[in-house]
Parts: C-alpha cells; structure tokens; sequence
C-alpha cells in the first residue's frame, strides 16, 4: 500500500518557495470564498512586488481575503485579480481600473472554463489529508472540478481549521503538486445587523412559504433576516448556492429536516458556505450537508425538481417594468450575476415554487427610491422583465410574473416608499404605462 504520509512529505514547501516557481505571463485559477489560498498569493504578492514577476493574472469569485492584488495598483501589469463575481476587493480593483471582470451565470463558470481557459495552476484551500490520502475542498464545490481538469499543477494550501466535507469534492494527494501548509482561522462574515426594514421583509416573505417548502438564500442582510423570520415553519428543506448562518439556525431550531425535499432528501444541498465558525463546525464530518458542483446545484433543471422551491434575492434597484439590477449602482460595478437568475427561474418552474426579489424601499438614507421609472443610465439588468415573479419592500409585494406593464407598475408603485409614489405614477403616466 503506498505510504501517503511519505509521499505528501516530498511535495510539502513553502508558500515563498512555490511562489518563486511561478513565471511571468501565467494564469493562475481559485475557486469562491474559503477555496482560496491566501499565504500562496501573499508570496506571490511579494515576488510582484520586487518586480520578479509580470503578467500574471489570478481568477477569483466572492473573494474573501484581502488580496494585494485587489487591495491597490501598485502591481498591476504584474499581478493583475480577473474576479467572476466581485465583493469587497473585487469591486474596489475592477471600478479602479485595474482588475477585470467576467459576465457569467454561476452556472455557467465551469462550462466557460472547459470551453475557453486553461491554467498554469490551480490553487486551493484544503482540509488536512486523510488516511487514504485525500484532501477535502472543505467548503466549496462550485467549478473546482472543471478548474483541476484545465490546470497543468495544483498547489494545495493545508489549513487545519478548514473543515471536513465528507459529501463534498475531494482531491487525491497523487493528483497534487505542491503542497503548503498555512494553519490560520477562517475568515468569518460579520453578523448581519438586523434592522427593522429586513425584519419587516422577512416577515412578509415568511407569510408567503408554506411549510414543507424548499429554500434557497441569496447575499445581504434581507435574506439572512427572512431566514431567521423562517424559524416557525416545519420541514423545510435546503437547496441553495451559498450555505449560510440563518440556515444553520433554522437546522438548529427544527424547522429545517429536508424530510419534503423531491431530490436529497434528508440533505441540505449547496455549491459553497460562507459566514460563521458555526457553519464550519456544521460541515465537518456531517453527512448531511452535500457541497455539489454549481453546474449541478444551480441548474434551473436541477432546483425545479424539489416541489415549492422558493428563492429569496436582493437588488440595487427596479424599474417598473421589473428589470432588475443586481450587480451596478450605474455604471459603478457592485456584483456579479451569481445565482440570482438560476434560482428565479428555478424557483418559479418548481411546483408551488415562488422567486422574491427584495430589498429596502429606498437607499442612503432615504434620499433615492430603488424603485425607479427606468434603471439608472448604465445599469446592469440582471434578471429580466420575462423572469421576474415577486419584488418586495416593506411596504409590501408585488407579484409581477404574468403581469402587463399597466399592472406591474402600480403594483410597484404602491410598495414604493410614499415619499416617491408621486413621481413614480406622473413618470408612469408620462409613458403611457397606467392604462
Ligand atoms: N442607488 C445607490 N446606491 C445604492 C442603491 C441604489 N439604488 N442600492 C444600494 N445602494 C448602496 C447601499 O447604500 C450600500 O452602500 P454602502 O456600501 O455605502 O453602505 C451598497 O449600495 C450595497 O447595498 P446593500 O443594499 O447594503 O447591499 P446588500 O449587501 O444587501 O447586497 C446585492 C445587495 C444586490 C449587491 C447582493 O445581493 C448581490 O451581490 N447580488 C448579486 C446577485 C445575486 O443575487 N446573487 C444570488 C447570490 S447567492
């Protein structure tokens, strides 16, 4: 029997030793969130900051650590971040000018990287080997699979506080080239401040989820706060792109068994988890949590299968056509598309299934409606006016799918905040929308 220990010692370095193999020019691929390897790109960092490296790019999604290469653009043109769905770094670096950005469906990521990339490495965060050799991907699935099949080296970060996913994706010591261990705590997400206006929504979503039903929660304070409102129903179900804490609670509390689910039962489905230790503690060794490929996870197809799907989404703003735009203040990049559209669709083809977009009536401190005539010059429209089912605000629903034009603007109108329902219905009006 092969001696694994023996051979994961002749691949064990250093993250500056690694980094001082890579060459200028290469493309470098990391998967979402926790899947990412922060002592390797700090080295690399460093290489680009002496000037030994040029026109290396590194591919990301929701990155969580602060990378240097997000961070400012002293190494831009050496070490440049290509992120496929941005948050904080991300965002910062791609509306500075010096990182890029990919149009894509969640869904789609591994796909597009079968089709059109290839890596000189792919690099990620894994749990500690077991006895057969294998690492865990921990807590991230999503395109890691379609990324190892297009990369020349792997270069594993082993970090001991990353947990164990036994129904997650897993990578075989003999299939890895490099191996470096950095032991450092998780980066966790602040817990959302829950303020009367998610309460409210939450609330009124809640109303809307019947018990048995399956959810699915996106990013931001709205989501998380109709996750904790849940915490009355019975027999929920999980199927969802990103795991997070209100679901751990409601697991907690009972009111999630995934005991109605059509598709897993019994198992909270997701692609990746992101938030607190609690939800690490969760993962580790727990059968009952699958961490599947995102092609799968958040295939339409795939999320329709469970009966009364019910997808839970925030936005920046909506016209009142039901354009949603999720991902730009204008033309200022905010996000990525992520799974936003996979889950609408996927909810409102499901049986008894509903999708809510949601979000607070107004934005900075009540000087700008989010609802508006037409979405802000430069805005991205992320989910279409032909997929839209239900958009909410605490002042109300609006169930949009199905409806003319006449319809959904007053039915956006009357869940505007007060201050702008006058201007929103002469704007109406004014185009010829309130038959
Ligand atoms: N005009 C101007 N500024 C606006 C605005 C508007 N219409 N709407 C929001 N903002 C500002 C807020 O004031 C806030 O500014 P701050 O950072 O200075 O406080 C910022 O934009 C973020 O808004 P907020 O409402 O707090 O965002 P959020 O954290 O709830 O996230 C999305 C909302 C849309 C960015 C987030 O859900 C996302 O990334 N979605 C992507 C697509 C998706 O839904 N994917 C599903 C994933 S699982």
């Amino acid at each position: 029997m092969t001696n694994y220990s023996e051979l994961y010692h002749s691949k064990l370095t250093t993250a500056a030793e690694l980094a001082s193999r890579v060459e200028s020019g290469w493309t470098l691929g990391m998967d979402a969130a926790l899947a990412q390897t922060p002592a390797i790109m700090s080295a690399l960092a460093e290489r680009a900051g002496r000037d030994e490296l040029s026109g290396v790019k590194v591919q990301t999604l929701l990155d969580v650590y602060p990378f240097e290469f997000y961070a400012d653009n002293v190494l831009s043109g050496k070490l440049n971040g290509v992120s496929w769905f941005s948050s904080g770094g991300a965002r910062k670096a791609v509306n500075g000018g010096y990182a890029d950005f990919i149009p894509s469906y969640y869904r789609d990521i591994p796909g597009l990287i079968r089709s059109f990339y290839e890596y000189d490495a792919f690099c990620v965060s894994v749990s500690p080997m077991d006895k057969h050799g294998y690492f865990s991907l921990a807590t991230t699935s999503s395109y890691s699979q379609a990324m190892l099949g297009k990369a020349r080296r792997v270069f594993v970060e082993v970090n001991k506080y990353q947990p164990r996913a036994v129904c997650g994706m897993q990578i075989h010591v003999s299939q890895v080239d490099a191996i470096v261990e950095h032991d450092a705590p998780l980066p966790e997400l602040p817990p959302v401040k829950l303020d009367e206006v998610s309460v409210t929504i939450g609330n009124l979503i809640a109303e809307q989820i019947p018990d048995g039903a399956c959810i699915q929660l996106g990013i931001g304070a709205i989501p998380d706060a109709t996750g904790m409102a849940l915490k009355a129903k019975h027999d929920l179900g999980i199927h969802t792109e990103m795991f997070t804490d209100s679901m751990v609670e409601l697991l907690a509390c009972g009111a999630v068994n995934n005991s109605k689910k059509q598709i897993h039962p019994g198992k909270s489905v997701t692609t990746f988890a992101y938030g607190s230790k609690r939800i690490y503690d969760y993962i580790d060794d727990n059968p009952a949590i699958e961490i599947l490929p995102v092609d799968y996870v958040n295939d339409p197809n795939v999320i329709c299968q469970n009966d009364n799907m019910i997808s839970i989404n925030a936005a920046l703003e909506v016209d009142l056509w039901g354009q949603v735009c999720a991902e730009s203040v204008g033309t200022k990049h905010m996000s990525g598309s992520g799974g936003q559209i996979d889950y609408v669709r996927g909810a409102c083809q499901s049986k008894g299934g509903k999708s809510f977009i949601a979000f607070s009536s107004t934005a900075k401190g009540g000087t700008i409606s989010k609802i508006k005539p037409i979405l802000t010059p430069g805005a991205v429209c992320t989910t279409s006016k032909n997929d839209v089912d239900y958009i909410v605000t605490e002042y109300g629903l609006a169930h949009l799918r199905g409806h003319s034009l006449a319809q959904r603007a007053k039915q956006l109108i009357a869940i505007a905040h007060p201050d702008f329902r006058d201007e929103l219905t002469f704007e109406a009006k004014k185009r010829g929308i309130m038959i």
